[in-house]
């Protein structure tokens, strides 16, 4: 069977990776995928949010089964888009991919099915904004509703930057939507708990740490992600307990009753405080780089895994994992999250010998004249696995240094909290 996987992150590379280890798919077509893919499939490029333009491309290449890997296109539609064309897709619909795409629906099944959250107002006018940090104590969150690539979000220190950041997004700084989230900020540790979902069921697909902010220390403006390591350990039983039947259950029974189901993966990000998990947000997708963390401990075939979610066979699926750590750590261009340089060229990378427990997942990459560029901000992704996370985060870091790109930075305190 052919299969097409949408998006060209670190991300991708990995589901590709994963896919293409199945023998029962004949082969990947990756739209538009990037260097590190066009290694195990065939990279088409093509708009992801052209839908039109994608499934003239899936006839023409007689693709069976679309996985979709970012959110942007979920959040428009392609799913929907494609199964009204007799295409087998997944991911989530559009109503389901407002978990995501919406952070005021969000919220609002948060209040109307008890799950536990951060408190919150949504706004559409400037006294509603004014009335809630009028009654708030700082730090305040404020969230653009829409998709706003990961630039979305503001801490605000004070009640005069909460009102600013709000009043902006109220004037249209996102296109995606003019409404704020308005919330309490929430102290503890946070954590990324992942499942697979059906129609009818659901199954747990990992755990895993990300670091966001893109200094050590944890300092710096938000990134997209500057490393994962998977395990979580603070997720422990009696915390996924609560992570279920306070959160993932009422979410999916919240679906239903506005007549849609979930299918894909679902990304539940978390704050854990005192024992008690909170709901931070969802994203109707893998995380990027938590993907490139968990799938390396991933023993069962991902492609039975999708088939049978799409079949509606998860509960006849037993998804086994190897019991070894991971970790990946983010090569990125310097100057990112700003402005970042393109198009330069990473040499060594052919001069790295890796061990089987060692990869390097492409991010932002291609091809050009056989030499290998940067193309994005996060540029590589160095992941290992092995007993301790430790002599993991050791072999990265050697990894790296051979790589030597002198035009990227990387976090070498990734794993802090379960390493120093
Ligand atoms: P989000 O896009 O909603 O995940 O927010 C991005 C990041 O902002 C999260 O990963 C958290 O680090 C932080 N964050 C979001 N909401 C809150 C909150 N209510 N309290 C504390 N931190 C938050
Ligand atoms: N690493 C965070 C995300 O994928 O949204």
């Amino acid at each position: 069977m052919n299969i097409g996987l949408i998006g060209s992150g670190g991300r991708e590379h990995a589901l590709c990776k994963k896919l293409s280890e199945s023998n029962k798919i004949k082969k990947i077509y990756c739209l538009p995928g990037n260097a590190g893919t066009s290694e195990l499939a065939i990279n088409i490029d093509v708009d992801i949010l052209n839908f039109k333009k994608i499934l003239k491309l899936i006839k023409f290449y007689k693709i069976k089964i679309v996985v979709v890997g970012p959110e942007e296109p979920l959040v428009k539609g392609i799913a929907n888009f494609l199964r009204k064309n007799n295409i087998k897709v997944f991911g989530p619909n559009r109503l389901a991919a407002k978990l995501e795409g919406s952070k005021a629906f969000m919220k609002r099944i948060c209040k109307e099915f008890k799950i536990p959250t951060a408190k919150f107002q949504i706004c559409t006018k400037e006294n509603q904004v004014l009335n809630f940090v009028n009654k708030s104590n700082v730090p305040i969150v404020v969230k653009a509703d829409g998709l706003a690539a990961g630039k979305g979000v503001s801490i605000c220190k004070t009640k005069k930057i909460a009102i600013k950041k709000s009043f902006e997004i109220l004037k249209g700084k996102f296109k995606s939507s003019n409404k704020v989230v308005l919330e309490e900020f929430l102290t503890g540790e946070e954590a990324s708990y992942f499942v697979i979902v059906d129609r009818n069921n659901f199954k747990f697909f990992g755990t895993a740490q990300d670091h966001k902010r893109v200094y050590e220390k944890d300092l710096g403006p938000n990134t997209g992600g500057m490393g994962a390591y998977s395990p979580a350990q603070i997720v422990t039983k009696s915390i996924e307990k609560k992570i279920i039947t306070k959160i993932i259950k009422p979410t999916l029974f919240a679906l239903k009753k506005k007549g849609t189901h979930y299918i894909g993966f679902l990304y539940v990000g978390l704050m854990i405080k005192n024992n008690e998990p909170f709901l931070i947000e969802y994203n109707i997708r893998m995380g990027d780089p938590e993907c490139q963390a968990i799938l390396p401990r991933l023993k069962t075939d991902l492609f039975s895994i999708i088939k049978n979610t799409i079949e509606n066979k998860l509960n006849k699926t037993s998804i086994k994992w190897y019991g070894k750590k991971s970790m990946t750590i983010v090569l990125c261009s310097k100057g990112y999250p700003g402005k970042y340089k393109k198009n330069i060229e990473i040499r060594n990378l052919n001069k790295v010998t890796l061990s089987k427990s060692d990869c390097i997942y492409h991010a932002g990459t291609k091809l050009v004249n056989q030499r290998l560029v940067s193309n994005g901000g996060r540029v590589l992704n160095i992941n290992s696995t092995g007993k301790k996370f430790t002599s993991i985060r050791k072999k990265i870091l050697s990894i790296i240094r051979k790589i030597n790109w002198k035009d990227g930075f990387y976090r070498k305190d990734i794993g802090w909290r379960v390493i120093d």
